[in-house]
């Protein structure tokens, strides 16, 4: 047994500290027996060091070295030695030392692991969340978690320097309508009733500036019942904030100011500000979508009156019909195979676009194209003129309605510039877009929903067209962008209770709904609310940007599965009877169960 506790930590060890006796605990990374010597990779949370054991030094302990296995937890006393010039490993950190062992103590043999413990593994995700403990004592698992703890650190700093306090809200809650399904908790004590978990603290964050907190913030767990996607769970952080009598530059400039601080601190990163800002409408004309990425160029460009009166019945019903023409040019790729062209096909089908029209710009300037003989010499000039097209440039044209063209190009922007690698990973593009339609037509529902949320501030001068033209009424509305994905969003909040029920009544709610569901708001709202606005960012995004992954589930200890479960645990689980009994609970599955 080694007596000395613990009294230095792998990674830290260089070799300005050779000669030094240390005591060293970890977890065995590699073992390799070179005959009469046997090196073992010791890993802890701060790296790894290599480890010699040799029968002379190690001495009575050499036969514990030889058991030892991958995993298994054990203590290290020993001399720091500088290694020899030819046995130095450029590609470890603390490659030019090594620890000579005078003693090896097994605190815990381990079972062989079921996927490598090391970095950039090619494993299942599944067995990862089912042996959640090993994938998260992988190297680049614990540089994301610290990252985040780093993260959120700076943000707590970044707010509290500047007179914001975190205040916790309630996780058992009535709904707040942010657009999901809710998760539902039974109370036992109330039967029949259900709280919901909070899809995020906006009512009460709200309240709290009726309340007089003048400037709140909190790092907040939110539960959204969605479709999960690589960017979305069912529980997920926010970075949540409100503040009084502000405006929206306020917020943009305080949000600013936090990214800087939190780049600049846990990435060593300088963030130019003010950010890039352009409203809804351009975002989705432009780009195709109301989160653009901005590492790339490929705008969309609008070819309805250049081809307006040709002879391509499909456009010109199109275009009859209230419909656009547009398009984006792909540069360099008018040699794309005939076969590839037909999957760009498919892939606009997936949002709904009826058809993709194509002009392979040829290197002798010609053109090659399905539609070339619709068109007159010049109307197809003036085609490759409004895509800025050149030699060798592909043009792609979608006709559709305007939501379906946009959306549908936007999202073959990305594949295109996925394709042909115009993506800089190192970039950041930060953007705010703004001015976002207040409500946007649910076909679903056949009414009128609101974009955001329906505690937003239409702007000024849109007021008035609340109850004549809804769709026209633009809000106080910003969402930050950063390289594509939605990292934040927010607004300035309605706080007069008039306003506030015009609102409600534009989606739909009558009177007594609104009153029913938010009589408690809008109550609040007549004793002195004061005029506020705010923002959430979706934190497991940011910090996945940060780390440079591509799902939030490498930023989140225990995430849930697409279905929502958790592969460690096994939850959600079914429950004993007594349990549903209590909670004034039947259902038709456990029912069905007992029945067999
Ligand atoms: P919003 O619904 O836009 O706004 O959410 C804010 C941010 O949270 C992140 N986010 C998610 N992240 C992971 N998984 C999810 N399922 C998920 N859903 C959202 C996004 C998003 O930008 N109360 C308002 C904020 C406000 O108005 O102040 C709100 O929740 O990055
Ligand atoms: P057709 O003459 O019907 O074969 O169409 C000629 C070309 O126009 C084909 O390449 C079609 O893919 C394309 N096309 C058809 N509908 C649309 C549309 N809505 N938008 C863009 N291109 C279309």
């Amino acid at each position: 047994m080694i007596k000395e506790k613990r009294n230095a930590y792998c990674g830290k060890l260089d070799e300005t500290q050779a000669g030094k006796e240390i005591v060293l605990c970890g977890w065995v990374s590699k073992r390799r027996d070179h005959g009469g010597l046997i090196f073992v990779d010791l890993r802890d949370r701060s790296g790894i060091v290599q480890v010699v054991a040799d029968p002379d030094a190690t001495a009575a302990d050499f036969k514990v070295a030889e058991d030892i296995r991958n995993e298994y937890v054990i203590k290290v006393s020993g001399v720091i030695r500088l290694r020899d010039a030819d046995t130095i490993n450029p590609n470890l950190p603390t490659g030019k030392i090594e620890v000579v062992a005078s003693a090896i103590e097994v605190l815990n043999p381990a079972k062989n692991p079921p996927f490598y413990i090391q970095d950039g593994i090619d494993t299942d995700e599944n067995l990862r969340l089912k042996y959640r403990y090993l994938d998260l004592r992988r190297p680049e698992m614990q540089r994301n978690l610290i990252l985040r703890h780093k993260v959120t650190k700076l943000m707590r700093d970044y707010f509290d320097s500047r007179d914001f306090i975190e205040i916790e809200t309630p996780m058992l809650c009535k709904s707040t309508p942010e657009g999901a399904r809710d998760y539902l908790v039974p109370s036992r004590v109330n039967p029949g009733k259900f709280y919901a978990l909070p899809q995020s603290p906006q009512i009460f964050k709200q309240i709290l500036m009726v309340a007089g907190m003048e400037r709140y913030f909190q790092i907040a767990r939110c539960f959204r019942d969605e479709d999960l996607r690589a960017d979305r769970q069912p529980e997920f952080t926010q970075l949540d904030i409100e503040m009084s009598f502000i405006d929206v530059d306020d917020i943009l400039d305080m949000m600013e100011g936090l990214i800087q601080y939190v780049f600049k601190g846990a990435l060593g990163a300088d963030i130019k500000a003010p950010f890039y800002s352009m409203t809804w409408d351009d975002a989705m004309n432009n780009y195709g979508s109301d989160k653009p990425d901005l590492r790339f160029e490929m705008p969309l460009f609008d070819l309805s009156e250049v081809v307006k009166g040709s002879d391509f019945k499909v456009f010109n019903t199109i275009l009859e019909a209230g419909g656009v023409v547009k398009g984006i040019n792909v540069k360099g790729y008018a040699a794309i195979p005939r076969r590839a062209l037909d999957g760009l096909v498919e892939f606009v089908g997936i949002y709904g676009a009826k058809g993709l029209a194509w002009v392979q710009v040829q290197p002798d300037g010609s053109v090659k194209s399905p539609i070339a003989k619709f068109f007159s010499e010049e109307q197809m000039a003036k085609i490759v003129a409004g895509a800025k097209a050149e030699p060798n440039d592909l043009i792609l044209l979608v006709a559709d309605k305007w939501n379906v063209t946009t959306q549908a190009l936007g999202a073959l922007r990305i594949e295109m510039a996925k394709r042909r690698n115009l993506i800089d990973p190192d970039k950041l593009a930060f953007l705010w877009v703004i001015d976002f339609p207040m409500f946007e037509y649910s076909e679903e529902d056949k009414r009128w929903v609101a974009m955001h949320h329906p505690f937003t501030m239409p702007r000024d001068e849109d007021l008035p067209l609340l109850e004549t033209n809804p769709g026209k009424v633009y809000a106080k509305a910003y969402d930050m962008v950063l390289n594509g994905t939605e990292i934040g969003g927010g607004s300035i909040r309605i706080h007069r209770r008039d306003i506030q029920k015009r609102i409600f009544k534009a989606i739909g709610l009558t009177d007594e709904e609104a009153e029913q569901k938010f009589g408690f708001m809008m109550g609040a709202f007549e004793y002195g609310a004061p005029p506020h606005g705010g923002l959430a960012f979706g934190l497991d995004r940011l910090v996945m940007i940060m780390a440079k992954r591509s799902s939030i589930r490498d930023v989140i200890a225990f995430p849930k599965t697409k279905d929502a479960s958790c592969l460690m645990t096994a939850a959600p689980d079914m429950v004993d009877e007594k349990q549903l009994r209590e909670l004034h609970i039947k259902t038709s599955l456990v029912n069905k169960k007992e029945e067999k």
